[in-house]
């Protein structure tokens, strides 16, 4: 057993700007597609720069000899008379995992909750997480309650995967539209969310003219 006080060399501090990026590669590595599907889903890089931007307070990290060692995001919700505050996604580096990471970064986050007025506490996570289960039912969480997820694969349903066939047609006039347009200057398109939205990115275009696009042609 180790006599170094792990606990002292944990320092939490509110998020940077400058540890976006660290703090969503380690909740990449974390939040893993065969460990817990849910999570791996939910967590995208907006997660951390739209709480960072929202609830900054609830936004923390943990260094440790000057490396990222964990973090927790955080919200408050206010309903009627009650306030409760949310912890929405906490991981820790495998390398310093069972140190007290975690749990300085929940005492912190609480303690802030608790000065904003919340007096009821919520976290979800995946019913197999058993580490997480252990940890939070250890800080004093209880009254677990089973939530249920549905899925659908929308390509194969026979209504919306007619709305994704016809998508994809208005996506692909609007592409032939900006190659014969692309001659002749042009204001910028608008950007879409993530990336990736390819067909998005062509619906948001301000080129796309939709009105080429007739009744018949609607899957609607
Ligand atoms: C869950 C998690 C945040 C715990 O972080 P941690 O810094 O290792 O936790 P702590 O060291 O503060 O643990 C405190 C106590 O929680 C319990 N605990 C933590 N990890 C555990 C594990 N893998 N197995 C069993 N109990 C565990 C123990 O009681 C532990 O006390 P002990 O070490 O004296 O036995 C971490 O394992 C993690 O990042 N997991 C992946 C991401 C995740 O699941 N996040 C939560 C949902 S968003």
């Amino acid at each position: 057993m180790s006599t170094f006080d792990e606990t002292e060399a944990i320092y939490v501090r509110e998020l940077g700007i400058d540890d976006i990026a660290p703090v969503y590669h380690l909740g990449e590595s974390l939040f893993t597609s065969d460990l817990y599907p849910y999570l791996y889903r939910t967590w995208d890089e907006w997660e951390v720069i739209g709480l960072y931007n929202t609830d900054p307070e609830y936004c923390l990290v943990a260094e440790t000899d000057g490396e990222l060692a964990g973090f927790i995001l955080g919200t408050i919700i206010t309903k009627a008379s009650w306030t409760y505050g949310y912890i929405l996604w906490l991981g820790v580096s495998p390398k310093y995992q069972r140190r007290g990471v975690a749990d300085k970064l929940v005492d912190k986050v609480v303690a802030r909750m608790i000065e904003d007025g919340a007096r009821f506490m919520l976290v979800d996570t995946d019913p197999t997480n058993t580490s997480a289960l252990k940890f939070f039912s250890r800080k004093g969480f209880g009254n677990t309650r089973q939530h249920i997820f549905l899925s659908m694969n929308l390509s194969k349903h026979e209504y919306y995967g007619r709305l994704i066939d016809y998508e994809h047609q208005k996506a692909e006039r609007a592409g032939y539209k900006r190659c014969l347009r692309r001659a002749t200057p042009t204001r910028p398109a608008i950007r879409a969310r993530k990336a990736d939205s390819v067909a998005n990115e062509v619906i948001l275009n301000p080129l796309a003219n939709e009105s080429s696009i007739t009744e018949e042609q609607s899957p609607i």
